[in-house]
């Protein structure tokens, strides 16, 4: 992968204008982040054909096979009040489940705060960093790891996990893939910038299986138990628990029914 063969797919203005190409490093999101140090440009992809150490939420290890899957970062500096933060995983998310349904033709569906899902099970994990200055949001790092072409996971994974080709039975290319997400990121992301959080909210809420139906949320180690109401304005999950309404900010979810 070559920034050459990106530069070839890209139908965007910024989103991916600035490209930091890497066959191996540790992180996307980690180089991201030394990057802003640098007077860095929004926009700017930072992408690798393996991570050594690609981290996932709660500090877990994010694996994905050398060379066939998509690992990549993205810098944005998003006009928006550290309290709405949580829109941004909701709009990453949203991006890729909008990408993947137009590339497939089937429909992924997005899992509270920011997982896609193909037919139940992990297509695509993100992790967005935040980096603030006089406590305003300077710069948030996306980093998307999008299993695409990958058709065997660890024993540890393999009930969790799954790639575009194992729910399509077909190869996708995957510089047009980075493309679509990359134009699908940019085009959202004009919703955010304009303060139109309400559209990114309504398409998630348009892709997503959870509202209405009892989940329960694990936060450190403690389980909540309640109904999915809704997501907020600033993109926290609201559930009811014994008819009581809760907010929650993160934590890792699952459908129980
Ligand atoms: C999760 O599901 O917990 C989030 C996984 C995020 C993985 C991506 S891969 C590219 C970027 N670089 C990283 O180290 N992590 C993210």
């Amino acid at each position: 992968m070559t920034e050459h063969d990106i530069k070839q797919h890209l139908r965007t203005k910024t989103f991916g204008k600035n490209i930091f190409c890497f066959d191996s490093i540790d992180s996307t999101n980690t180089y991201a982040k030394k990057l802003l140090s640098q007077d860095i440009e929004e926009g700017t992809l930072v992408i690798a054909e393996e991570q050594s150490a690609g981290r996932g939420r709660f500090d877990r290890t994010w694996h994905s096979s050398s060379g066939k899957n998509l690992t990549f970062s993205v810098i944005i500096r998003p006009n928006i009040i550290p309290q709405r933060i949580g829109i941004l995983s909701l709009y990453a998310g949203l991006a890729v489940t909008e990408a993947v349904q137009e590339l497939s033709h089937i429909s992924p569906t997005c899992k509270w705060p920011n997982d896609v899902l193909l037919n139940g099970k992990k297509l695509c994990g993100i992790l967005s960093e935040a980096v603030f200055s006089d406590a305003q949001i300077s710069a948030v790092i996306i980093g998307i790891g999008l299993n695409v072409n990958q058709t065997e996971f660890p024993d540890t994974l393999a009930s969790t996990a799954t790639s575009m080709v194992l729910e399509c039975n077909k190869m996708f290319d995957r510089f047009h893939v980075l493309a679509k997400v990359l134009e699908k990121l940019e085009h959202l992301y004009a919703f955010i910038q304009t303060h139109h959080l309400e559209d990114i909210l309504q398409r998630w809420q348009s892709h997503s299986i959870m509202l209405g139906k009892e989940v329960t949320i694990s936060q450190q180690g403690q389980l909540v138990k309640g109904i999915a109401k809704a997501i907020d304005t600033d993109g926290g999950l609201i559930i009811s628990v014994n008819g009581t309404e809760k907010k929650v900010a993160a934590g890792d979810v699952t459908i129980l029914q």
